[in-house]
């Protein structure tokens, strides 16, 4: 049996940090086991041009802890308005990994998204032109679209047709929550990857809703049926390239995750090694777990893997904080529901 894994340092190719003291209170939960993360620029007002990201990426490192090593890899949040060329000028100057399309209204701070997405052509021809990967939110937003086939829609109705129209752009489905994204994910061989969150792998939709109404367990993609869980398993722990961590973490203080109208998203970033151990080793995939989170990332963005390991011991129940405090509020930490025995040290 295995008792201690040592793994190439992780990266997060999907985080939110937010700002102010949200950002102060995560990043070390982040930093600490993570070499690398891709920002969402879903801020108010969102990070939209290259100098929107040049000044919250300072305001990320001026946030982090002395002693703590980290770099945060942009985005830039797309709009209908979107210079191609002030994105062109982003990546060649390293300053942005990467573009997100949310669509407007799909979720946490989506205003600003797309709408019509002929009006983004332009910018996704760019992006093909120079390489630049586009991470996709994929869920559509017409009402009569019921919430949990939201993410099958999406596919056929939105991003099948965009990446058709637009041969070599790069894209990552992002916190995919259903066999139909693991699917069609792997009926495509070039220029499409996934990321999958640490609680989807771990919830289904009765961890939500069964027994009283889970608020910390209330994400957008909302959790599926058993069957997708079990689907984004396989994926996981598979060993495809395809397929690679992207945690979603996304704080929200407690008061707007209790709450009548309660925000969408789970706080993962402070047990999300430890839970992911738990996942792949239930599964007998613990071999897999340097692929998933360390590995296939970097080679779908094209980067170096990290040269820093981590390395997990199995032992007695892991103690981690039931929630992280904030001067905002406190913010709580994901619950997988059983108990934790991998530690991780750097
Ligand atoms: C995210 C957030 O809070 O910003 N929420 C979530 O439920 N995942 C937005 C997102 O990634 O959809
Ligand atoms: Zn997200």
């Amino acid at each position: 049996m295995t008792h201690s894994l040592t793994i190439r340092r992780p990266d997060d190719w999907h985080l939110h940090l937010r700002d102010g003291a949200v950002l102060n209170a995560v990043l070390p939960e982040t930093a600490r086991h993570f070499a690398r993360a891709i920002i969402m620029p879903n801020l108010v007002p969102p990070v939209v041009t290259g100098v929107d990201a040049a000044a919250y990426r300072d305001r990320i490192l001026a946030a982090l802890p002395d002693g703590m090593g980290f770099e945060p890899l942009m985005t830039l949040y797309l709009t209908e308005d979107t210079d191609p060329e002030d994105v062109a000028a982003a990546h060649a100057s390293g300053l942005i990994t990467a573009v997100k399309l949310y669509p407007a209204g799909a979720t946490t701070n989506s205003a600003s998204g797309v709408s019509d997405f002929r009006k983004v052509q332009n910018v996704l021809e760019k992006m093909a032109e120079i390489g630049l990967p586009l991470c996709v939110h994929g869920e559509v937003t017409d009402s009569e679209i019921d919430i949990f086939d939201r993410e099958a829609v999406f596919i056929d109705r939105v991003l099948d047709p965009i990446r058709r129209a637009t041969p070599g752009l790069r894209v990552v489905m992002e916190h995919i929550t259903t066999k139909n994204g693991v699917d069609y994910v792997r009926a495509n061989d070039t220029d499409l990857g996934a990321t999958i969150t640490t609680h989807h792998l771990i919830i289904n939709r009765n961890h939500i809703l069964v027994g009283g109404i889970k608020p910390h367990y209330y994400c957008l993609p909302v959790a599926k049926r058993e069957e997708h869980r079990i689907a984004l398993r396989e994926a996981a722990t598979s060993g495809d390239a395809r397929f690679f961590l992207g945690t979603d973490s996304a704080p929200h203080i407690d008061p707007l995750k209790e709450n009548a109208c309660g925000c969408a998203g789970c706080f993962t970033a402070t047990n999300t090694m430890s839970c992911l151990a738990e996942v792949f080793e239930q599964d007998g995939a613990l071999d897999q777990l340097e692929a998933f989170a360390s590995l296939n990332g970097p080679a779908f963005y094209r980067l170096p893997v990290n040269d820093a390991t981590i390395t997990l011991t199995k032992g007695d129940a892991v103690d981690y904080p039931p929630k992280i405090e904030c001067d905002a509020g406190d913010i709580t930490v994901f619950d997988p529901g059983f108990p934790l025995h991998w530690s991780v040290s750097a």
